[in-house]
């Protein structure tokens, strides 16, 4: 055991840890439900289990309407339409972050403008998000990163003094609450995401919450091609939409995640302190990202670590990350880069000639133009990421999490 397993000794965790994702005779009962329906569609849109699942999925978050959607890409992208964003239109996002959260913006030829992150939180800096206003400003996208969350008050007064959309980007934080309010029910939209990997799922999916009737109108309006039909034609122009909606066997899957939410969150939040206090019990540098005092429902999405390489003999992160892996306790460093590095930002300027007149004719030209310090920081030497399913089991798994991690502590100068 003593040797490190890299070394060819004997790993600390030899079995894997809890299947992902979870189910049971809630969703069976559900799927066989809609399955003898008959009724697998989305479409008359909203569809009862749609009308049914939006009103439980906003009722819990304290918004006042949700709309189920296909998934977490596209309930930005009709956020951000709904809202009237528009070419040339400039939307702030973190860099840190999926690349939907800027993509949504690029969708519809308007401008996303990327902004560092807080070294606390790794969500959106609130003085980079005032720095980077313009006139052109119209939106910004604060995303609740991990296990953490934007500092809402901030963005809220900083959007409100400026006239701005905020969509809260809340991807990985299904169940969240912040001072008493739940995700997504703060800023104008809330988008979530139900695909495979997040705390809820329908293998793809998506929602939208929002709180105003005409913006709830709208999002109905485009996630359904584009039809005004009684229930959500109370505006008036005409929207270009999609077919977004989501079939009713996907909704019938969320249905039985919507009747575990309540229990998942409570559990993840107790593995996430249990874990956070016997990781810092007994390894010095790595420690979870501490979590806001404002944060009254903590959502345990993937868990925040940052590591101090002074603490492991001065090795690298990644070598760190590769020695645990052999231990069988496989952890995450570059889940993200900067967006504004990946060459997906690059893309052809022919298509989108607001970015190129934003960022000349190279777009990003792989990021020489901007620069994030605490992303980039983040990205390639401190931030160590744990997925969902390590806190979806038991105490053991937590308990062989730690020892496999003061295990290549002790041997850390081996991998120097
Ligand atoms: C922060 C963030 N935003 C948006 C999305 C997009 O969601 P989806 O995969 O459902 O399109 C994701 C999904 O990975 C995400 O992590």
């Amino acid at each position: 055991m003593d040797k490190l397993a890299l070394f060819g000794g004997t790993k600390v965790r030899s079995t894997p840890f809890t299947p992902w994702p979870q189910f049971d005779d809630r969703e069976r009962k559900y799927v066989m439900d809609a399955l003898e329906s008959r009724r697998w569609g989305g479409y008359p849109f909203p569809s009862p289990r749609a009308l049914e699942f939006g009103r439980r999925f906003a009722e819990y978050h304290g918004a006042r309407y949700g709309i189920p959607a296909a998934n977490g890409t596209v309930t930005l992208e009709i956020a951000l339409r709904a809202a009237g964003i528009k070419a040339g239109d400039e939307v702030i996002v973190p860099c840190y972050t999926f690349m939907a959260t800027a993509s949504c913006a690029v969708h519809l030829n308007a401008v996303p403008v990327f902004t560092d992150v807080e070294a606390r939180s790794w969500c959106m800096d609130p003085a980079g998000v005032e720095a980077a206003i313009t006139p052109k400003t119209k939106a910004i996208i604060p995303v609740h990163l991990g296990h953490q969350m934007t500092d809402m008050d901030r963005i809220l007064e900083i959007a409100k003094r400026h006239g701005l959309v905020v969509i809260e980007d809340c991807a990985h934080s299904h169940g969240g609450q912040w001072r008493g309010k739940g995700v997504g029910s703060m800023g104008d939209f809330g988008s979530f995401s139900f695909q495979s990997s997040k705390l809820m799922t329908s293998g793809e999916g998506g929602a939208i919450l929002c709180n105003d009737d005409t913006y709830r109108a709208k999002v109905m309006s485009l996630v359904n091609c584009g039809r005004k039909e009684p229930g959500y034609d109370g505006f008036d122009e005409q929207l270009f939409g999609w077919n977004f909606r989501l079939s009713e066997l996907q909704i019938a899957v969320l249905m039985g995640q919507m009747d575990r939410l309540d229990e998942v969150t409570r559990k993840r939040a107790e593995m996430l302190a249990y874990f956070r206090e016997t990781l810092h019990a007994n390894v010095a540098g790595l420690r979870v990202l501490d979590t806001d005092p404002r944060v009254t429902r903590q959502h345990a999405y993937q868990t925040l670590m940052r590591f101090d390489s002074a603490a492991f003999a001065g090795i690298h992160r990644d070598r760190f990350l590769q020695a645990l892996e052999a231990e069988g306790v496989d952890l995450d460093g570059t889940f993200y880069v900067p967006l504004y590095q990946i060459p997906i930002f690059n893309a052809r300027s022919d298509e989108w000639p607001a970015l190129r007149e934003r960022y000349g004719e190279g777009i990003l030209e792989g990021g020489r133009s901007i620069s994030c310090p605490v992303a980039e920081k983040a990205a390639y030497e401190e931030a160590v990421w744990m997925h969902y399913p390590h806190l979806s089991g038991s105490r053991a798994d937590v308990d062989d999490i730690v020892t496999a991690i003061a295990k290549v502590q002790r041997h850390a100068a081996e991998l120097a």
